[in-house]
């Protein structure tokens, strides 16, 4: 009996096409290039080495997706700045400077968030142009809403 022989066939067309759409869309990326790429193999590496345990998908730290940089961080020298100052979390400043920036540019990557040149690596000196729209923290006080009178101190 042939049933289900012609849907089969057909099914096999689909997932044909469905894979040279992905090859394309693979190709159509911005590829990193050069030292963007060496760049991105480090972090890539060091994110498994020393990040990985607790930020991998099924790990309880957080996931780190576009959706969470893009609402907490300015750019990516905020993000930089807060993983070498406080990440692994329980060996916070152990690593290189140059596997935090290969790191960050991984992370940044990853989400498709590195709007650097394709070969240029990620520096202290450009992170902050990867744009990652939050507004920077508002740091000068306002004196409207500093309240009047002595600080409340608890009791004990
Ligand atoms: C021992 C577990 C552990 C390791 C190792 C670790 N982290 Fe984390 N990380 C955490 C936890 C837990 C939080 C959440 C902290 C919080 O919410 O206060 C966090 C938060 C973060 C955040 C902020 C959360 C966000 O969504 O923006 C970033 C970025 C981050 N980690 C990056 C890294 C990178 C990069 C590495 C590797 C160099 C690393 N972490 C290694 C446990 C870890």
């Amino acid at each position: 009996m042939l049933r289900g022989h012609g849907a089969g066939r057909a099914g096999w067309r689909v997932l044909l096409v469905v894979a040279l759409l992905a090859v394309l869309a693979a190709c159509e990326q911005d590829e990193r290039s050069g030292e963007g790429a060496q760049q991105l193999a480090w972090g890539e590496a060091t994110f498994a080495w020393h990040c990985a345990r607790c930020h991998a998908a099924d790990r309880s730290a957080p996931a780190m997706t576009s959706d969470t940089l893009l609402t907490t961080y300015g750019d990516g020298l905020d993000l930089y700045e807060l993983i070498r100052a406080s990440m692994p979390l329980d060996a916070p400043e152990t690593l290189s400077d140059r596997d935090y920036l290969a790191v960050t540019a991984y992370l940044l990557d990853r989400e498709e968030l590195l709007t650097l040149p394709p070969e240029e690596r990620f520096t202290e000196g450009n992170a902050a142009l990867v744009d990652l729209g939050r507004q920077p923290f508002e740091l000068e006080p306002d004196p409207e809403v500093i309240p009047e009178g002595d600080p409340v101190v608890p009791d004990d």
